[in-house]
């Protein structure tokens, strides 16, 4: 697993928010809610919109375009939707908060 700093630890004690980040090449969807930080991936797996533009709704993103709504703990869309999207692991640690993305095959040629 590879671990990237994407907040200073003090990121916490601010206000809630949605952001898109990009982390080693790619982009992801980060989002602070109810004290934790999660990271999901930015495109919506129904049309591809940019999740990083919806909003929070009882522990769910939900997509700006159709209103699609997935658990941020797992990823799951709502009941009958079908889809999901993928989530990461993050880590509070002293001197920031890491993303851990697991290593590319790629990576080693
Ligand atoms: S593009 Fe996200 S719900 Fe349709």
């Amino acid at each position: 697993m590879e671990w990237i700093k994407i907040f200073q630890t003090d990121i916490l004690d601010g206000d809630d928010f949605i952001k898109r980040i990009e982390a080693s090449g790619r982009t992801f969807c980060a989002v602070k809610t109810q004290g934790e930080i999660f990271v999901i991936q930015n495109k919506c797996p129904h049309a591809g919109a940019d999740l990083s533009l919806g909003w929070c709704k009882n522990g769910n993103i939900v997509c700006p375009y159709h209103r699609h709504e997935f658990d941020l703990n797992t990823g799951r869309g709502l009941l009958g939707q079908g889809n999901y999207v993928h989530t990461y692991p993050t880590e509070v640690r002293e001197d920031g908060i890491y993303l851990g993305l697991k290593e590319s095959w790629w990576k080693f040629w």
